[in-house]
């Protein structure tokens, strides 16, 4: 099945597996970042804990690899999510953008738009529970004109509902290394939040469950 979205693009929105859904965007997509880049960077298993991070751009060895986060951004994630408890095993790790920009600059207005309807699909088949951005290109695209140095540490709920949470990109504290104890304060903000959402989920269940149970009578 198709939905127009934007710009009169469309999604297709009947994948059985993400494999699926990437090896299709892969070729149905306009992204001109293809050219240059060895391969799309994508994961394939979805999250068991619902959560989902977005970062900007693959670097060179996610470029070689064709796997998000393995180089030394990833490591420095993996050690953040360690301090909450969880793995990469556990969580989805997606991009603004499937494809490495030359050398490493940011990508386009137009990298990401072409882009767009890809991760929206990603979003759609994961349903995550929270979306965490990793640095401002994330962040911009579900949170418009905000701040990333105001705003990390911080949860939004987007127009559609789901929970957002802003984080710097663990690239920026390889940079500034100021910034690691800052992103682990954040990280331990993030697991507070997420038992606020499990809460929340379970007292809509329970309310769901109720009234299932009244409409029987
Ligand atoms: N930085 C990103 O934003 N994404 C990656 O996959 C790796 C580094």
């Amino acid at each position: 099945m198709k939905v127009k979205v934007k710009d009169n693009c469309f999604m297709k929105t009947d994948f059985e597996t993400l494999k699926e859904l990437h090896q299709h965007y892969a070729v149905h997509n306009k992204c001109k970042l293809k050219e240059s880049a060895t391969q799309p960077v994508y994961e394939i298993d979805p999250p068991s804990s619902g959560i989902l991070f977005i970062g900007e751009a693959p670097g060179r060895n996610e470029d070689l690899q064709g796997r998000p986060f393995v180089g030394a951004a990833g490591k420095f994630l993996d050690e953040l999510l360690q301090i909450i408890g969880l793995t990469r095993e556990e969580v989805y790790v997606t991009n603004i953008v499937k494809y490495k920009p030359p050398n490493n600059r940011d990508p386009s207005d137009e990298e990401k738009k072409a882009c767009r309807v890809w991760l929206n699909s990603e979003l759609l088949f994961v349903n995550p529970k929270v979306i965490v951005t990793l640095g401002r290109h994330a962040l911009a695209r579900f949170v418009p004109s905000t701040n990333i140095s105001t705003e990390h540490g911080q949860s939004f709920t987007h127009s559609t509902g789901i929970s957002v949470f802003a984080m710097y990109h663990p690239a920026a504290a390889l940079y500034n290394p100021n910034l690691k104890d800052t992103m682990k304060e954040d990280f331990l903000k993030l697991k507070e939040f997420l038992k606020t959402v499990d809460k929340k989920i379970k007292k809509d269940k329970e309310k769901k469950e109720e009234i299932n149970e009244i409409l029987k009578m």
